[in-house]
């Protein structure tokens, strides 16, 4: 790929929020590139699968789109190499990654919106008569949602490292580890009662900052051998206070209220489900009571 080539690709990005096929003429307007080149340029797009064309003219694909997010990581110097896929997740696709100061890290990439504002009104109005660019305009926000919970609780949070977000893609740091549900924890030789107080202790500090993941189960959580370990996977993660860093929800305040209570304790019971495995009981209640009150009944 020439630098020729990536700028017709961001031409057709940019021109999209016109057009669901974006004609031809409105390109080489655009690019200022002579009509032959642009043909030519167009070809090599097709070729890659980076757009999709038709009668009516050309849209940018979703490897597209993959590709502008990359080549401006390359292009930052923050990336280095990409390598192989660590997990198909359900709503996004994660990398491995080297970083320029040859640190590992992972990249991922938003397939689909899964913010909180999809619920909100504002969102679906601004997108009813978009729905070729929903797709882009969506999962683009749930990088940048993503990014923003990590930038707020990050290091305070056993979360990700925040490293870079463009378009729909974040990088983060890494744990060699893999997803609670895929271990068990008898073999790692770890105090497993601490491990389920240290991930509670790490709900409470989340809840402190002003947040409730919203999507907590043993497929959100990484563990290594030692038993470290990261909470990871926050596009859903519900705000709770109204700190001026943060987006602005708009929402009722005792609608809020209600929702805190339901996601915080879905959230702990898929916790305590996961460890009653191991023999701990704990009550709901007192655990929700300890994590918003700090005290344990
Ligand atoms: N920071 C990370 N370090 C290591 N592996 C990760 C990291 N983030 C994600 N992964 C891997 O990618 C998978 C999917 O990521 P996740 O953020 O949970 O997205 P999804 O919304 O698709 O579930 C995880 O289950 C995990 O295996
Ligand atoms: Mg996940």
């Amino acid at each position: 790929m020439k630098e020729k080539d990536w700028k017709v690709l961001k031409v057709i990005e940019v021109l999209m929020r016109h057009y669901e096929w974006v004609p031809l003429d409105e390109i080489i307007k655009k690019t200022k590139i002579e009509d032959r080149e642009v043909h030519y340029r167009l070809k090599i797009l097709d070729r890659f699968k980076l757009i999709n064309r038709s009668s009516y003219g050309y849209r940018l694909s979703h490897k597209g789109y993959d590709g502008l997010a990359l080549n401006t990581f390359i292009k930052r110097e923050v990336i280095r190499a990409i390598g192989g896929k660590l997990g198909v997740g359900k709503e996004g696709d994660v990398y491995n990654v080297l970083l320029s100061n040859n640190r590992e890290a992972v990249l991922k990439f938003h397939k689909l919106g899964r913010t909180c504002f999809t619920r909100g009104k504002r969102y679906r109005s601004y997108l009813a008569d978009k729905r070729h660019i929903s797709w882009l305009y969506a999962s683009r926000l749930t990088a940048e949602r993503e990014f923003q919970v990590l930038n707020d609780l990050f290091p305070i949070v056993k979360v990700p490292e925040p490293i870079e977000q463009n378009r729909h893609c974040i990088i983060m740091g890494k744990l060699d580890g893999i997803e609670l549900k895929k271990v068990d924890l008898i073999s790692f030789n770890i105090d497993i009662d601490k491990l389920f107080w240290d991930i509670i202790e790490e709900i409470k500090k989340m809840y402190e900052i002003g947040y409730i993941h919203g999507d907590l189960s043993e497929f959100n959580i990484l563990i290594n051998e030692k038993g470290d370990f990261l909470i990871i996977d926050f596009p859903q993660a519900l705000q709770i206070k109204d700190n001026s860093k943060l987006i602005k929800i708009d929402k009722l305040p005792l609608e809020l209220e209600i929702d805190k209570e339901f996601y915080l304790k879905r959230d702990l019971e898929n916790i305590l489900r996961y460890f009653r495995k191991y023999g701990i009981e704990e009550d709901l209640n007192n655990i929700y009571k300890y994590v918003i009150e700090g005290k344990r009944g």
